[in-house]
């Protein structure tokens, strides 16, 4: 049996999907939060209504930070559980700042709530957690970046981060955002797990993860959201560095592929793992732009900011090698231009 937190989120909805194919029993918890965080246009609630078909699906609408009741679940199945996959949270950096004690319980004392229950009554199950990027704060704005014509890149041509950027990175005195402060916390957290305890645990440091899957808004999802403005003629905006910011994509499909790998061999010991779309499926807002035109045949109406978000990456590309090593099976499978045709797709079939 899988516990997989986020059920009808982008990840976790593809891992449920991904992982009921495999014939394992699924718990799936979320409680829609993403509605009251990025309104009713975001809510996930349409996918809980597919996974629900499924009889190997139990939902259950509890919210993580709710120790008694994860506690509860833990204890009732805990000679069933086999893994928990936590992609649970408020993902938004600039939502964080509003909010930042909603921010701080549903991303770090939820995850402290699933780490414990899952040291108490689960020990030998894996622990997946969805960590991010962003616990490098703006660290990566350091780097010696040149503006090029549509992106920025990075400057010297054997430059160390020249394949991405690895777990090397410092993650301390950095500007991370109240929702990066709150994800570090939760991934320092799920590496003692592992670490102190010796548990099997490990902490997927994501760069953009998207896919056909994702209910993207304003504040979240941000190749999710192009597309859609482009699609439905909406204007879209871009928050500074005039657009040529850099974030490589990865599909919600290959994450869970990766999980899949981890789980088949699970390490002890607090894992920390990068994991996005590599070089190859990087890039910048203005070359998204251009792609989901060239691909969708609709011309965007867009609209460039001066002021960009506080701490946001100017260029962010995942080093996926160290992953890579120790999981020689997982590679990328969809590559940036099928991602945005299969979301291109289910938006026109949206529209039908
Ligand atoms: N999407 C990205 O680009 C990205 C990048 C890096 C890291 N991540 C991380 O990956 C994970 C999954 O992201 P996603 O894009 O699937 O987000 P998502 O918003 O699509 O899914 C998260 C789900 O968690 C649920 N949820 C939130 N708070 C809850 C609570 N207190 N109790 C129960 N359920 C709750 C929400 O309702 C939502 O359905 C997150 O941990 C996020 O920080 C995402």
């Amino acid at each position: 049996m899988y516990i997989i937190t986020g059920s009808i989120g982008l990840i976790g909805s593809s891992a449920t999907e991904y992982f009921l194919k495999k014939k394992k029993k699924i718990i799936g918890i979320d409680n829609d939060l993403r509605s009251y965080f990025f309104g009713k246009a975001s809510s996930n609630n349409w996918k809980k209504k597919i996974l629900k078909q499924n009889k190997d699906y139990l939902h259950l609408s509890i919210d993580i930070r709710n120790k008694s009741q994860v506690f509860k679940i833990f204890k009732k199945y805990s000679n069933q559980i086999k893994t928990i996959i936590h992609t649970a949270a408020q993902p938004s950096h600039d939502w964080a700042a509003k909010e930042p004690f909603i921010d701080y319980h549903v991303n770090s004392t939820g995850t402290l709530n699933l780490l414990e229950a899952f040291r108490i009554y689960c020990p030998k199950a894996t622990f997946i957690f969805t960590s991010t990027n962003k616990v490098y704060g703006d660290k990566p704005n350091f780097l010696p970046l040149e503006e090029k014509t549509l992106r920025y890149e990075i400057k010297k041509k054997h430059h160390f981060y020249k394949k991405g950027i690895n777990e090397l990175m410092s993650i301390d005195q950095t500007k991370h955002s109240l929702f990066g402060a709150s994800k570090t916390s939760a991934d320092v957290f799920v590496q003692e797990y592992g670490s102190y305890f010796n548990l099997k645990t490990v902490c997927f440091r994501g760069g953009c993860l998207t896919g056909e899957n994702h209910s993207g808004a304003r504040l979240h999802g941000f190749l999710s959201f192009l597309v859609k403005s482009i699609i439905n003629k909406k204007k879209y905006f871009i928050y500074g560095y005039k657009g040529k910011q850099v974030r490589d994509n990865i599909h919600s499909l290959d994450v869970v592929r990766a999980f899949d790998e981890f789980i088949k061999k699970p390490l002890r010991g607090g894992k920390v793992y990068n994991l996005g779309g590599g070089r190859e499926n990087s890039c910048s807002i203005l070359e998204a732009i251009n792609l989901i035109e060239k691909i969708s045949g609709i011309k965007s109406n867009f609209k460039i900011l001066s002021k960009n978000r506080i701490g946001d990456h100017k260029w962010w590309i995942s080093d996926n090698s160290k992953f890579q090593k120790d999981f020689p099976n997982w590679k990328i499978q969809i590559n940036l231009e099928t991602s945005i045709k299969k979301m291109i797709a289910f938006e026109f079939n949206l529209l039908k």
